[in-house]
Order: structure tokens, then C-alpha cells, then sequence
């Protein structure tokens, strides 16, 4: 069995944040969501993992390296051009060869990890095993129109008139089969080979596709609140811990559901959980609330904020009203200006959005 991470895209949703950035490498819990996904292949026993990998490439190397920080061999595969997620399939048969292998779409995050998909796919004689779960916009995603007896009967791409409520997960197993199927498919009305098409056509021509319905949380990490939200669910999964080089002052609180990495430090606050602070990150007269996560070298003084994200670098300080649902990225300064004339003053990067 071998792996295969898809991490090209431009990631426009999460502009600005992805100008400048990898859209699979904003941590959820302090952590990249590809490093994630490398971690839940790798817990499955996978060792050899192609990546594919588009305009980001240098960024997306530089972090993960030949891959032995987490015992894997990885291979990176040059995509020229987003043509889609079937033909990232198709120039990675020389890595594929003929094995088995488990497809992930570098910005999903699943609950449980995919071990048992994984074991249910060796052990049985299925050519493909896609995953299904129930959402209620089926239209941004592949959906699945199933048979009475529980098998698929079509699958379709982004439908304006979904034939059901359950989305394709971007964890997909397949066997050589599927070379044929994105071989014989013609580009979509969206210009792409998509692997929705190939996994039909494998329909179509008798091979075996088994869907499993998953029924633990999935988020597929495009938009600033779905990050958010897997930020939550991740940081509710995760084993808190407080690094020996953490200090937290006598006069803080800090729930036993938090996470402090080495050289945090917590000063006359008030910590909730479940919340990660990062590596050299200082909280002083400040109350973090649940599902926050502060990336490492941050500074947060005078403030209140809840259920948000705030990347690497970044300061904040003396804010009268509480920062909530909030994604902040590197090296961003919010403070308070007392000078006159009074009013909110700004130097917000292309795309930013400013809730006041
Ligand atoms: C892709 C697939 C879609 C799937 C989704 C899951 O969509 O084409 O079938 O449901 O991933 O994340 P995209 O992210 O390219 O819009």
C-alpha cells in the first residue's frame, strides 16, 4: 500500500492568508493540516508517499523535508497545472507502480484516522472504497446517489440538484484499475479531470466500488470557518500536555484541558480549554477562551479572545472587546490607537475582512 497527498490549489478561499502561504500548511492545534494528514497515513502502517505538488512547492518542501522526521519516504510528484484531482492520479503512475494505494486530499482533516479504512480495504477484494458523510450543502462537494441496497449507484460533481445529502470525503483507496478510469475520462465543464468521473466510469465498467459512511466529524479545511472548526474538533481530540519549560505565573489559571509548548508563558491570565498556546508565546493580563489555538513567538497582553486561530509572530494587544471566531495570520499587529482624530485605523492586506 502506498499514500498519495494532493497539495497543489491556490487556496483563493482562504486569501489573504494563502498569498503567501500553503493552504495545507495553516496549523489546526499548532500543526499543519498536511502534517496531519502525513501522521494519519503513517499511523496506518503507509511508509512510501508521493506528493503532489503544484505552485507552493518549494514552501510545501522546505517544511516536510525527505519526510524521516515522521518515518516516511516521501516522493514529491510535479503537477504543472491544476488539472484536477484524476489527473494527479494520472502522472503519478510511475511512483503508484501497480500497488494499492490511499489517496488524501492534503486539506481534510477526519476524525478517528483512516487505520480502519485502511485494514477494511486489504482485507477485502474491492478495486476502490470511497467515503461518504452527510452535510447539508452536498452542492460544494462530490455526491453520492445510492442504490436501496446500499451500493452506489452514480456519483456526481458539485450538483446544483443533489441527489442526496451525502458528500465524498477526499480519502479515496484505490487499486491499478483506476489508471483505465482516468485514462478513458474527458476534462468536466470546469476544465478538470475529476476523479468523481474516474471512480464512475469504474462503476460503469463492473469494478467494485465500496462506499463506507463515516460517521465522526470530517471538515474539508477551505474556508476561514471551516478552519475554525476543525481547529475546535482537533483541539477537543488532542492529549493536553504542559512542556517542563512552560511557565505559568501564580496569579493565572489554566484548565486542565490546555496545551503549552516549550518556553509559553502564561502571566496574571486566565486560561480556558481546550487551547493550545504556542512554542515562546506570551499571555499576560489576558483571558484566552476555549478552542483557541496561539501558534508559536506570539505576544497577547490586555485582551480577551475566544475560538480562534492566530498564526506565528503576531501581537495583540490592549483590545477592549473580545476577539471571537477569529483567523489572524503571521506577523499581524492588532493594538489600540489613542491618538486623535479617534477611529479605526487599518493597513489590511488584499482579501483581509475586518468584522467592527
Ligand atoms: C474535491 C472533490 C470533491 C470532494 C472534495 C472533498 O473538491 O472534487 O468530489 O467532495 O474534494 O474535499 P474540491 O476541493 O476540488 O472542490
Amino acid at each position: 500500500m502506498k499514500g498519495l497527498i494532493l497539495s497543489g490549489g491556490k487556496g483563493t478561499r482562504l486569501y489573504p492568508l494563502t498569498y503567501t502561504r500553503a493552504k495545507q500548511l495553516i496549523p489546526v492545534a499548532n500543526k499543519p493540516v498536511l502534517i496531519r494528514v502525513i501522521e494519519a497515513i503513517r499511523e496506518a502502517g503507509v511508509e512510501e508517499i508521493g506528493i503532489v505538488v503544484g505552485q507552493t512547492a518549494e514552501e510545501i518542501k522546505n517544511t516536510l523535508g525527505d519526510g524521516s522526521a515522521w518515518n516516511a519516504k516521501l516522493r514529491y510528484i510535479p503537477q504543472e497545472s491544476p488539472d484536477g484531482l484524476a489527473h494527479a492520479v494520472k502522472i503519478s503512475r510511475d511512483f503508484l507502480g501497480d500497488d494499492p494505494f490511499v489517496m488524501f486530499l492534503g486539506d481534510n482533516v477526519i476524525e478517528g484516522g483512516i487505520a480502519g479504512l485502511i485494514r477494511d480495504f486489504d482485507m477485502n477484494e474491492w478495486n476502490c472504497q470511497i467515503v461518504l458523510k452527510q452535510v447539508d450543502n452536498p452542492s460544494a462537494y462530490g455526491v453520492a446517489e445510492m442504490q436501496p441496497n446500499g451500493s452506489i449507484k452514480a456519483l456526481v460533481e458539485k450538483p446544483a440538484h443533489p441527489p442526496s445529502n451525502l458528500a465524498l470525503v477526499g480519502i479515496y483507496m484505490f487499486d491499478r484499475h483506476i489508471f483505465e478510469a482516468v485514462n478513458a475520462i474527458q476534462p468536466s465543464g470546469r476544465g478538470e479531470y475529476e476523479i468523481t468521473d474516474a471512480i464512475q466510469w469504474l462503476i460503469e465498467h463492473g469494478y467494485s466500488v465500496f462506499p463506507h459512511v463515516h460517521d465522526g466529524w470530517w471538515i474539508d479545511t477551505g474556508k476561514p470557518t471551516d478552519m475554525l472548526e476543525a481547529n475546535s474538533h482537533v483541539l477537543e481530540e488532542i492529549q493536553p500536555a504542559i512542556a517542563e519549560s512552560a511557565e505559568i505565573d501564580a496569579n493565572s489559571t489554566v484548565d486542565s484541558r490546555v496545551t503549552l509548548q516549550a518556553g509559553a508563558r502564561i502571566i496574571n491570565s486566565i486560561v480556558r480549554g481546550p487551547t493550545i498556546i504556542g512554542k515562546a508565546t506570551v499571555i499576560e493580563n489576558s483571558y484566552i477562551g476555549p478552542f483557541t489555538s496561539v501558534y508559536h513567538h506570539c505576544q497577547v497582553r490586555n485582551c480577551q479572545i475566544e475560538r480562534s486561530i492566530i498564526l506565528e509572530n503576531s501581537r495583540i494587544s490592549d483590545i477592549d472587546q473580545t476577539l471571537r471566531d477569529s483567523l489572524i495570520g503571521r506577523n499581524v499587529r492588532v493594538q489600540r490607537s489613542d491618538g486623535k482624530p479617534s477611529g479605526i485605523k487599518m493597513n489590511l492586506g488584499d482579501h483581509g475582512t475586518l468584522w467592527v
